[in-house]
């Protein structure tokens, strides 16, 4: 039986990252070295004070503190890394393609296959390769192509083992997840590495929650986990439309069907829209293939539930353009929030940018404050959709570091972030410097509507009428 003694992460991001964090403080006989081509963020992991590394997650600076130094080491030095290691995770990027075949639609997998050249170049051991990045299925048989035709006699074994993670919560995730998904081949030697990467995850994670599966249910597994949380978003979503008509609560609707045991009660929260890096890329990309095999209806069923979010996000931007009399050129719009959710820095997909880049369109004054993301991002997320110029952007954009500075004369709050920091805010002292009628637009149903009303704001949560 293999025993892993030293692991290599390729990709140093949201996902590498603190999964490796993890695997180091609870395995601290095995080293592990996160490898980056970016040398920036190497510099930030390593950063002497890890409150600067360059991921936001509640209790990962404590975890890499621990191990950092130990047997966590981030590096720049691809190549020794992969050369030393007996396992190597790859966690690089897969972003939606922007060009050519399956454009906006397959998932980019140019920086997997590369790593997978790479390590056929630099490998002169055997080396058990985990997919960690979320990848169609049958990325596996691209990697194992590459890499079996290396012609030095180096074997190698490919198994996915698709992250569940979600971000904010990322560490309480990764200590204890409601299943660990490894797939690898039938063979000896694939049974082999999948036994050695459950002994990996067996050092706090019981037996009876690391699930083995072929490659491909397990690379289709993540696909499908995440187009049906993301399902369940755009559900209750279009459920909220229906309540703004019918006077029914979409809060009470989600409490009512979430008690049924078979339907359960997470995730039916209504929103803005759902973010992150993951929702929509993985529907897009089950879409693709779904289409690429000929199943019309099986891709059009899950391309509803993007037509849906991108829907909702509209929805919400042209519903407070009506609310402000048609006209809101010129306005202060203030907006609480830019990350995609709360407790991370990550803006990818957030619904905040394209709420902005609606009411962008109108002429609006975008005023924005978030605990955690800085004016570089909000505007690098905004001059990203090249639907205006950048100094047009950089001209009717303000970001704030103090939300009451970004509220004061404001025509209109947005609530596009859930931060539970926005309930406590004093909302009297923001009416008293807003502009009147002061009107909250609140796109998380996060702020207690009634004692908002009691200051004299005009409330709107998204799915109720009271
Ligand atoms: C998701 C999956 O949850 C995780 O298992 C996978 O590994 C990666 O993708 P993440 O994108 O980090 O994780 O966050 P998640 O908590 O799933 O939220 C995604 C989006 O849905 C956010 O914008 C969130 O605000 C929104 N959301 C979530 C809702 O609008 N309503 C809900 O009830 C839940
Ligand atoms: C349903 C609801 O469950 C119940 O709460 C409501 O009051 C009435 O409608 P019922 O139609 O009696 O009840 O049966 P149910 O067990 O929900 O099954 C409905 C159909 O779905 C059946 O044809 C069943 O075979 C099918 N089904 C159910 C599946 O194909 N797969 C499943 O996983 C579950
Ligand atoms: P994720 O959310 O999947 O972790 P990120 O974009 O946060 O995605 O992180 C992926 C990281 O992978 C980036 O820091 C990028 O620089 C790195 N990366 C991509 N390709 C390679 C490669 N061939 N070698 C090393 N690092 C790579």
């Amino acid at each position: 039986m293999k025993n892993i003694t030293k692991i290599c992460c390729i990709g140093a991001g949201y996902v590498g990252g603190p999964t490796m964090a993890v695997i180091a403080n609870k395995c601290p006989h095995i080293q592990v070295t996160v490898v980056d081509l970016n040398e920036a963020r190497i510099a930030a992991w390593n950063d002497v004070d890890t409150d600067n590394i360059p991921v936001y997650e509640p209790g990962l600076s404590e975890v890499v503190a621990e191990a950092r130094g130990r047997n966590l080491f981030f590096s720049t030095a691809v190549d020794d890394a992969i050369a030393e290691a007996d396992m190597i995770f790859i966690s690089v990027n897969t972003p939606t393609k922007t060009y050519g075949a399956g454009k906006g639609m397959g998932a980019d997998l140019k920086y997997i296959e590369l790593c997978a050249r790479q390590i056929a170049r630099v490998s002169m051991t055997d080396k058990i390769i985990v997919e960690k990045s979320t990848l169609p299925v049958r990325t596996a048989e691209a990697v194992r192509d590459i890499l079996h035709n290396t012609g030095k006699g180096v074997k190698f074994q490919v198994l996915s083992n698709p992250e569940f993670l979600a971000e904010g919560t990322a560490v309480a995730d990764l200590f204890n997840p409601d299943r660990v998904l490894i797939g690898g081949d039938s063979t000896e030697e694939g049974q082999e590495a999948i036994q050695a990467l459950v002994d990996i995850y067996n050092n706090w994670i019981p037996r009876e929650r690391i699930l083995t599966t072929n490659v491909w249910s397990s690379e289709l597994s993540k696909l499908v986990a995440n187009a049906f949380l993301a399902q369940r978003i755009s559900s209750i979503n279009s459920i909220s439309e229906l309540c703004e008509k019918t006077e029914a609560d979409v809060n009470e609707v989600a409490r009512a069907i979430g008690t049924d045991s078979r339907i359960g009660s997470k995730f039916l929260k209504a929103s803005v829209g759902f973010g992150g890096s993951c929702f929509q890329k993985d529907i897009l990309n089950l879409v693709y293939i779904s289409r690429s095999f000929g199943l019309q209806e099986v891709a059009d069923y899950w391309e509803q539930v993007i037509i849906m979010n991108d829907h909702q996000k509209k929805r919400f931007a042209l519903n407070m353009i009506k609310s402000l009399y048609n006209t809101i050129s010129g306005k202060k719009i203030a907006f609480l929030g830019w990350a995609f959710k709360k407790d991370t820095n990550d803006t990818r997909e957030s619904a905040a940018i394209y709420v902005a880049d609606e009411l962008l369109n109108e002429q609006a004054r975008i005023r924005v404050y978030d605990p955690k993301v800085n004016s570089d991002q909000i505007f690098g997320d905004l001059n990203y959709l090249q639907t205006r110029k950048p100094e047009e952007n950089a001209s009717n954009v303000k970001v704030f570091e103090d939300p009451y500075r970004a509220c004061e004369n404001a025509h209109a709050i947005a609530i596009l972030t859930e931060w539970d920091e926005f309930k406590d805010y004093d909302w009297q002292r923001i009416y008293d410097s807003m502009l009147k009628p002061a009107k909250v637009f609140d796109g998380r149903n996060l702020l207690d509507a009634d004692k908002l009303r009691k200051i004299g704001f005009k409330v709107q949560s998204i799915g109720t009428t009271s």
